[in-house]
């Protein structure tokens, strides 16, 4: 039998308060020199989907090593993890990667999705209620980089572990990233596990190929945020004077992705005129590779 899913809205998240803050982000961002717009809003219908692609690109290795380690040595991260465990994803999208964690998990209590895509988040939390009857699922939909609370699960778990997979953490800047591991730390509290997928330093072209396939899936990807402000902003920039551009940065260790205006141009947005010179890059991600030692 199937059971009722029940959601968690955090307060901030509200549809009004949420396009308020996109459009507050957009317009500081386009504002700051040098320009940037902020990676969370990849993520809208569109971009979940895209970004699904990605994680199936030849191009694109994290997802299929990811997968491969997770699939080697899932018993080893289940048996450390340990029964009766509150698993907690952050960022989960369709959650691929989980089951193959929850397969290998004794007695689990509770799944708790953590997303910013409501679509995402309601899709994936159903079809998992359903391979999994016996697991209650407690779907949250918050930014998780902000402090959030866990659901009450109906059976005590022993304690909370975080799954967080993706390389996701790679995607904020070191002392960011610091801070975010803090909080899970007391997100989870004493007894508490972290499971964590963290993408390695390795050669350039295959790291700037993973962000440039040839397909064109990525630029597709990074220029859909042009699309979402379109949308939400009821403006109509015109995405074809705008090219993706991903490089590896080595004295930063990061891939840096931008959107480049091909030309000088300006835009009205949210009525505010914006300039652009020809070749200005807009920031829109970092994705920071670790070594071991780091
Ligand atoms: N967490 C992913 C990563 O750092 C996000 C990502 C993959 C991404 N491909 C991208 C972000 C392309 C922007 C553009 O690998």
């Amino acid at each position: 039998m199937n059971q009722l899913l029940s959601f968690r809205f955090s307060e901030e998240l509200s549809d009004a308060h949420q396009r308020e803050q996109f459009r507050r982000d957009v317009m500081a961002g386009l504002n700051s020199s040098p320009k940037r717009l902020p990676c969370k809003y990849f993520y809208d219908e569109r971009g979940s989907q895209l970004f699904e692609m990605i994680c199936e690109l030849e191009e694109y290795y994290l997802t299929r090593c990811e997968s491969e380690i997770m699939t080697k040595y899932a018993s080893e991260v289940g048996a450390q993890i340990g029964p009766r465990v509150m698993l907690v994803e952050y960022g989960s999208g369709s959650s691929t990667k989980t089951r193959i964690l929850l397969n290998h998990l004794e007695d689990p209590v509770a799944y708790v999705p953590v997303d910013i895509s409501t679509d995402h988040l309601v899709k994936t939390a159903s079809l998992l209620a359903a391979e999994y009857p016996n697991l209650e699922i407690l779907p949250v939909y918050a930014d998780f980089t902000k402090p959030f609370v866990l659901p009450r699960a109906r059976r005590k778990p022993t304690h909370a572990a975080v799954y967080f997979p993706g390389s996701t953490i790679g995607n904020f800047e070191p002392h960011d990233a610091r801070t975010l591991l803090q909080q899970i730390s007391i997100l989870c509290g004493t007894g508490g596990g972290l499971v964590i997928g963290i993408d390695l330093k390795k050669s350039i072209p295959v790291i700037e190929a993973a962000y440039n396939d040839a397909q064109g899936v990525t630029d597709e990807f990074n220029l859909n945020l042009l699309h979402r402000i379109n949308q939400e902003t009821q403006t109509e920039i015109p995405i074809d004077r705008f090219k993706h551009l991903a490089e590896y940065n080595p004295e930063k260790g990061r891939v840096e992705i931008f959107i480049v205006s091909r030309e000088t141009q300006t835009l009205t947005i949210l009525g505010q005129p914006i300039d652009f010179a020809a070749g200005e890059r807009v920031l829109t991600e970092y994705s920071h590779k670790y070594s071991i030692k780091e």
